[in-house]
């Protein structure tokens, strides 16, 4: 088994929904500064972080921020040859979530591994061995969603804290969410 740690990184609504129409079901600012800080923070300044999407979270991110910057972007899809035609060549294109973890491994330049969706990618990242932490915003409000995040086994996971994580409530316009670190055993 290779070394690289799967980090998974999702915001979910009470009924666990993480997406509508190809896109986020709300517009949370400070919640996305989050996740942004997370996914891009090294401890190594030599270092970058590689963040793991499917093929719909890419397109569902406006073209002007794609691919994110500062993180090496992978996209999942089975069409890998048209999606390389599409994309500049900064973007890794690989055609399933082992060889995503493939390529990792021979970049040691790549600090740490997040999955950021959607949940096709988060199903096989969290049932992956390599699967090690969930960072998941737990938003106490429910919306109207058309894709799901999979299901926690919480015999497999346990609730942790981690510094530079609040643990308190917190609120954006009439929205609140929770910011939950789950690990596994
Ligand atoms: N709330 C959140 O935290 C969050 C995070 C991310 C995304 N989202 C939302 O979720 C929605 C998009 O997610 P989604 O579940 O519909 O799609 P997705 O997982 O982003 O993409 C699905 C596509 O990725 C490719 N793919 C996925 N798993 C693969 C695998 N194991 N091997 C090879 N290819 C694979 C396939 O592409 P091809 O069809 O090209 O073969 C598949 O059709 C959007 O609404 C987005 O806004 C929410």
């Amino acid at each position: 088994m290779s070394k690289v740690k799967l980090n998974l990184i999702a915001a979910a609504c009470e009924n666990m929904g993480i997406g509508v129409n190809g896109t986020l079901p709300w517009r949370l600012k400070k919640e996305m500064a989050f996740f942004n800080k997370m996914t891009t923070k090294v401890k190594d300044p030599a270092k970058t972080n590689a963040i793991i999407m499917g093929r719909k979270t890419w397109d569902s991110i406006p073209n002007q921020f794609r691919p994110l910057n500062k993180r090496v972007n992978i996209v999942l899809t089975s069409q890998v040859n048209s999606l390389k035609e599409n994309v500049s060549e900064e973007v890794i294109v690989v055609p399933s979530l082992d060889e995503a973890i493939e390529y990792i491994n021979g970049r040691p330049d790549i600090e740490s591994t997040w999955v950021i969706g959607g949940s096709y990618v988060y199903k096989a990242a969290i049932e992956h061995p390599n699967c090690d932490k969930i960072y998941l915003t737990e938003i106490q409000n429910t919306f109207n969603c058309d894709i799901f995040f999979p299901n926690i086994d919480k015999q497999k996971f346990h609730l942790i804290e981690e510094d530079g994580v609040p643990t308190e409530k917190q609120t954006e316009g009439d929205i609140s969410y929770y910011f939950r670190i789950y690990k596994r055993l």
